[in-house]
């Protein structure tokens, strides 16, 4: 029986995928500090949906605490851990860059650490696919040198991953890294541009569209991402005898158990298109205003989600259509509007 540790459970992409995890009999183990970045009722609300779940256990605590953070792993004793907690959000790195070195360095260490000393079958982390920077070959594909973030968030998820390849080689810890492609749907999180553009069209509030729209991003369907997460837990990197015995596309270190694998639906959206579909939805027009790109922001994502599909045999389907529907008929609910 598998025991799973997951940070962030209280958050989008942590709820989703505990939820998933229990519906399969799994025990997990939420750590979750419930930071007030964003609604704090939200967390507690999937927090409460959780535990009603049977196999469900969580601790309210900071991943800077490293005390609490053992302490609770100690008592769960997972055999695998998958990292959600952080500090997220590009554009609030710029003006709050200390909380994305404390919650995500600091953090992120600690999770390294401990699942170094509990030995872990599997540590699984989430990265972004803020790390691709100012690279502008496209679709993005793990191999790619990727050295040029344009954001202190961004720069804290490729150091997450520089220090957990280490922690891979030294320690022979298998660890698995994601880099995530704009995720959305029902429970997202309010600081994310599907949230704000429903939530002001609904309010007849102007939505602000950055670039005068001319931006693109692979948006990712939850319940696409947490099938992806959820196979790639059995997937587990072995550290190859030779660099002979990795495959071509294949991101796996030469030498580490280690390996990082982009989750996106492979489809480029301009963010033009994505408003015409909530419009469509919510069978009302936005008062829209138009801006300028925002510093730090890149113009385009677009996943190569090949390798995730040659692991897994699986590859994100739901299209933006489908996805804003879920998340409108959610959001009209939870907000009874
Ligand atoms: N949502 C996306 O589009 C997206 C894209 C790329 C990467 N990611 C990454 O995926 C992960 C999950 O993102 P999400 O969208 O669910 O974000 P989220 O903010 O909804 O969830 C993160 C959770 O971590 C908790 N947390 C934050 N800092 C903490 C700390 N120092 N100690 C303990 N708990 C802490 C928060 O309370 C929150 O519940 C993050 O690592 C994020 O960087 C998300």
């Amino acid at each position: 029986m598998t025991r799973i540790l997951v940070t962030g459970t209280a958050g989008f992409i942590g709820f989703h995928l505990a939820r998933a995890l229990l519906s399969e009999g799994i025990q997990v183990h939420g750590y979750d500090g419930m930071t007030d970045y964003y609604d704090v009722a939200m967390k507690q609300h999937r927090h409460a949906l959780l535990m009603q779940m049977s196999g469900f256990s969580a601790t309210e605590g900071m991943l800077e605490d490293q005390a609490a953070l053992d302490q609770a792993a100690d008592a769960f004793k997972p055999d695998v851990i998958v990292h959600l907690a952080a500090q997220a959000g590009v554009r609030y790195s710029l003006d709050h860059p200390r909380a994305y070195i404390d919650s995500n360095l600091v953090g992120t260490f600690n999770v390294i650490e401990l699942a170094r000393r509990l030995k872990v079958r599997h540590l699984l982390i989430a990265s972004s696919s803020s790390v691709y920077g100012a690279n502008d070959d496209m679709p993005f594909q793990e191999t790619q040198k990727a050295d040029t973030q344009l954001t202190i968030y961004a720069a804290t998820k490729k150091a997450n991953e520089s220090m957990a390849h280490s922690y891979a080689h030294l320690w022979d810890l298998p660890t698995t890294v994601f880099r995530f492609f704009t995720v959305y749907g029902p429970w997202g999180r309010p600081d994310l541009a599907l949230f704000k553009f429903v939530d002001a069209i609904l309010n007849q509030r102007p939505i602000d569209i950055y670039n005068n729209g001319d931006m693109y991003r692979d948006f990712t369907y939850v319940d696409d991402l947490v099938r992806g997460i959820r196979l790639l837990i059995d997937v587990i990197p072995q550290r190859p005898a030779s660099k002979d015995d990795i495959a071509p596309g294949d991101s796996l270190s030469p030498v580490a158990p280690y390996r990082i694998v982009n989750i996106g639906n492979s489809e480029k959206v301009r963010l033009l298109d994505f408003v015409n579909e909530i419009e469509k939805c919510l069978g009302q027009k936005a008062v829209r205003n138009y801006m300028d790109i925002q510093k730090g922001d890149v113009p385009a994502t677009w996943a190569d989600a090949s390798l995730l599909q040659r692991l897994t045999g699986y590859r994100p389907q739901t299209d933006i259509q489908d996805g804003i529907a879920q998340f409108v008929a959610w959001f009209k609910e939870y907000y009874g509007t």
